[in-house]
């Protein structure tokens, strides 16, 4: 009998073992380019077959055809542009059929790739066709008109090591590895369930009817790679998977993890998971509702239809040799106690439904996350990630003039935090920070910034530890200010304080002597005398100091963060 066509090894790019050690010196001497993460991603799939057929990197006759009728030039099915985008000095630098190595970001040579093609694409066109829409709101658009390079170039690539995986080394798996795993089992259906999200008992209700619809075996497939921007990271997804396949029986089900990045590209995605699950050795493929659904568009609607990836994947199956098992919404149903596609509900019946913006608010604000929606083993991996705000990290920012009282009130406020003592405290006052963070900085717009900078990083590297920053510096500039909030925003919150004292007041107060020396010009660029002061337009809290005691001031911060959830009522 001959090997079922899905079970039988599949063509790597890779060269032997030996010939990679030969090659891998004297692609030593080659023009490199230091691949992004997302081309990584790419690289790897390519070399280990999981973009099978693709042989490297899309020539420009390859690259129109997929971007304008989803096929490579020779006719074959493929969906999405797998292009290595460069900048221009790097592709002026190169010849036509040049070799180049191909680097990872610690400049270890994963393959080489001789130059067929260089050309600059229209992006816009490839936003329209491949996403749907020339839109920044699509991560993908995003990705291609504000990260990608304006150089594309194309050919044949030559694989010389995987990249290499410090995490979950032992659930990673190439295609050729799960191919020959299915072999092993004597699994000969296989259906995949594809992922970015942790999973939760509506994920398992629908992959086990799957399974069941399919007559196969099951195969977690989750994406690892790169996801949406803002989704669960993988290091917490990967422990919940490892939680809930202690749920499914081990003979019929494993879990492999896949280092793709994906694009949201919806229908032409579920095409593509389809083609790499395939390669993959999968048989069959689960596409549910919003398929790789990349959110709203910036007009606020949907870019896909909910149903239209399905649609796609149907057209394409037989030509694509993977079936689709297709899903619809699953929801809870309160009178039988169980999971039932949202079609199938009956009228009167209550429908219990978490949404994922419901389910980071509950984590969010440390609520009730019920036994019906999801195993408690995963809640508790998702809570240990986000535990609620107060017990996060978070920064306090003060800004306002020299001697507006910033410090006096961070130190107040230092002292109340720590009486607390719930988390670590970390003052970063403006003289402090100078003595000795900036000591060689001065008070120009550009030495102002990058005192800023460091404060922010330092007060981001806190609050994404857990601690509490509180940062007292001048910082007389917006938008500096504003670029601060958005780095420590991606961890904590960040809770402008604007010390509104008045200028007169504080060189009525001149505490230090240094507004005399600077209205004698004996300091040059002074805050508020000789140098700008951008007041908060919105400020998180603004208070004034002027016949107010310092303990009253450091309370109203107090209040602010307690009415903010940071610190627990
Ligand atoms: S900035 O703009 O945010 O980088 O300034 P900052 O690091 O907070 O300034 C710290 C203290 O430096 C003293 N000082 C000056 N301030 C403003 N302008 C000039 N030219 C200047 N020269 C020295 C001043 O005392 C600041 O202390 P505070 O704590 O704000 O009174």
């Amino acid at each position: 009998m001959t090997m079922l066509a899905n079970l039988a090894p599949i063509p790597e790019l890779y060269v032997s073992y030996e010939s990679a050690q030969k090659l891998k010196v004297e692609a030593g001497n080659l023009k490199s380019w230091d691949l992004s993460p997302r081309q990584i991603c790419d690289l790897e799939l390519l070399m280990n077959g999981g973009f099978n057929p693709l042989k490297g990197f899309l020539s420009e006759e390859d690259y129109t055809s997929v971007v304008e009728t989803m096929r490579l030039a020779d006719g074959t099915l493929w969906p999405i542009p797998i292009t290595l985008d460069v900048d221009e000095a790097f592709a002026e630098s190169l010849e036509m059929g040049e070799d180049i190595a191909l680097r990872d970001q610690e400049g270890v040579i994963l393959g080489t790739m001789t130059i067929s093609d260089r050309w600059v694409p229209n992006k816009a066109r490839e936003a329209e066709m491949v996403f749907g829409a020339d839109d920044d709101a699509h991560p993908a658009v995003n990705y291609l008109h504000n990260h990608a390079g304006k150089v594309y170039l194309g050919g044949p690539v030559t694989g010389i090591q995987q990249p290499v995986h410090y995490d979950f080394r032992a659930r990673r798996d190439t295609p050729n590895e799960l191919r020959a795993f299915f072999r092993k089992l004597g699994w000969r259906r296989i259906v995949a369930f594809q992922t970015r999200n942790p999973l939760h008992r509506a994920h398992q209700e629908l992959t086990f009817r799957a399974a069941k619809e399919a007559q196969a075996n099951l195969l977690i497939h989750p994406v690892v790679g790169m996801t949406k921007p803002g989704d669960v990271d993988h290091f917490t997804r990967v422990r919940c998977y490892e939680a809930v396949l202690d749920k499914y029986p081990a003979a019929t089900t494993s879990m492999s993890l896949l280092n793709l990045a994906m694009r949201m590209a919806g229908p032409r995605e579920a095409v593509w998971h389809g083609l790499i699950r395939k390669n993959h050795g999968c048989t069959h493929f689960i596409v549910g509702r919003d398929h790789a659904g990349p959110g709203k568009n910036s007009a606020g609607e949907d870019f896909y239809g909910p149903y239209e990836a399905q649609d796609l994947f149907r057209k394409y199956q037989d030509e694509m040799g993977i079936e689709m098992v297709d899903f619809k919404h699953m929801v809870f149903v309160q009178e039988r106690a169980q999971y039932e596609p949202a079609d199938e509900v009956r009228e009167g019946d209550t429908v219990l439904n978490i949404s994922g913006t419901e389910l980071r608010r509950r984590l969010r604000e440390g609520l009730e996350i019920p036994e019906w929606f999801s195993f408690p083993e995963v809640v508790s991996q998702l809570r240990n990630r986000y535990p609620p705000r107060s017990q996060q990290g978070f920064t306090v920012f003060f800004t306002g003039f020299s001697g507006s009282g910033k410090s006096t009130i961070a130190n107040a406020l230092m002292v109340k935090l720590m009486e607390m003592g719930d988390r670590p405290v970390t003052l970063l006052d403006g003289d402090i920070v100078r003595k000795n963070l900036s000591s060689e900085l001065g008070f120009s717009k550009e030495h102002r910034d990058l005192n800023i900078r460091r404060i922010g990083y330092v007060a981001s590297e806190i609050t994404k530890n857990g601690g509490i920053a509180i940062c007292a510096p001048i910082a007389p500039y917006g938008s500096t200010r504003r670029a601060v909030r958005e780095e420590i925003e991606e961890f904590g919150a960040f809770v402008e304080v604007h010390v509104a004292t008045s200028l007169e007041e504080c060189e009525r107060r001149d505490r230090k002597g240094l507004y005399k020396l600077a209205r004698e010009g004996k300091i040059k660029e002074f805050t508020g005398i000789s140098d700008p002061y951008d007041v908060p337009e919105n400020p998180e809290l603004r208070v004034e100091t002027e016949n107010v005691d310092v303990d009253n001031c450091a309370h109203q911060v107090l209040l602010k963060l307690e009415s903010l959830g940071l610190i627990a009522g």
